[in-house]
C-alpha cells in the first residue's frame, strides 16, 4: 500500500460526512482508499453507503463491512483512481474494465474526487482508451473507429481469450494519438451505435490527489488550470 494513496485517502475524509452515500471506483488505488474509509467508518460509527463499480472493489467494501448497494440515483461523493490524467483533470479510465458505472457514479456524485500516480499525469492525453461495446456491434463499431482513424486492439485475456466486461461487453482498448480535445472525442465515440461507454471523462472534478511513494499534492478544480 502506497503511503502517499493512504494519506491522500485519510485527507480525503474531511469531506465525507455522516449518511454520505458513497460511489467507489476501481483499481489498486481504490482499494487502499476503501480500506482507509472502512476503518474510518467503524471509528466514528458513521453510517454511510457505498456503490462499488465492479466485484474487484465490491469485494474490498464488504471485507471492511461497508453496507454495500448498486444502482445509485443521487450520490454525495464519489472516489475513483485513472490511468491517466491532463492539467485540465480529463481522464482516461477504464484500464481494469470498469469504466461504465465508473461514469455513472461520478456523473451521479455531487463531489467528485480522483487520486492518481504522479506519473500518470501528462500535458495531453495520449494513453489507449477503452472503448466498451456490446458484443453485436464488434465489427460494426471495429469498422467505425477505424474510419475515424483511430486503431481499435481487441482487449484478450492471456490465453486468447476475449476479455468480457462485468456488464457482458468487450473492450477495444483503442490507439487514438494526442487527444487534443477529449470532449470532443468522448462525444464522437459515444454517438457510435454499440458503444456502451468511452474511457475519456471529460465531467467536472473537484480535485485530484496526485500521490508519490511517501505524498501527495492537491489540485483542485477541474477547469481551473
Ligand atoms: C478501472 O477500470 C480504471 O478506471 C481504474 O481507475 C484505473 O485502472 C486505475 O487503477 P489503479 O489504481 O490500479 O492504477
Amino acid at each position: 500500500m502506497s503511503e502517499g494513496v493512504r494519506k491522500a485517502s485519510l485527507e480525503l475524509m474531511k469531506h465525507l460526512r455522516d449518511g454520505f452515500r458513497i460511489g467507489l471506483g476501481s483499481g489498486s488505488t481504490m482499494a487502499t482508499f476503501v480500506s482507509v474509509l472502512g476503518e474510518y467508518v467503524k471509528e466514528r460509527g458513521l453510517e454511510v453507503e457505498v456503490f462499488p463499480t465492479s466485484m474487484q472493489i465490491g469485494m474490498v467494501a464488504e471485507r471492511e463491512g461497508l453496507k454495500v448497494l448498486s444502482t445509485p440515483q443521487e450520490l454525495d461523493l464519489a472516489v475513483d483512481g485513472a490511468d491517466q490524467v491532463d492539467r485540465r483533470l480529463n481522464l482516461i479510465k477504464g484500464g481494469g474494465g470498469a469504466l461504465l458505472k465508473e461514469k455513472v457514479n461520478l456523473n451521479a456524485s455531487k463531489l467528485r474526487f480522483i487520486i492518481a500516480g504522479e506519473e500518470k499525469l501528462v500535458d495531453v492525453l495520449n494513453a489507449d482508451v477503452p472503448v466498451e461495446v456490446h458484443p453485436f456491434s464488434r465489427n460494426y463499431v471495429l469498422k467505425e473507429l477505424t474510419r475515424l482513424g483511430y486503431r481499435p486492439r481487441l482487449r484478450l485475456l492471456k490465453k486468447g481469450y476475449p476479455y468480457i466486461t462485468e456488464n457482458g461487453n468487450l473492450i477495444f482498448d483503442t490507439e487514438m494519438g494526442e487527444i487534443e480535445n477529449p470532449r470532443e472525442v468522448e462525444e464522437r465515440v459515444k454517438l457510435i451505435s454499440g458503444v456502451m461507454e468511452v474511457g475519456i471523462f471529460t465531467m467536472r472534478i473537484d480535485g485530484l490527489y496526485l500521490t508519490g511513494d511517501e505524498g501527495y499534492r492537491f489540485i483542485e478544480g477541474s477547469r481551473a488550470l
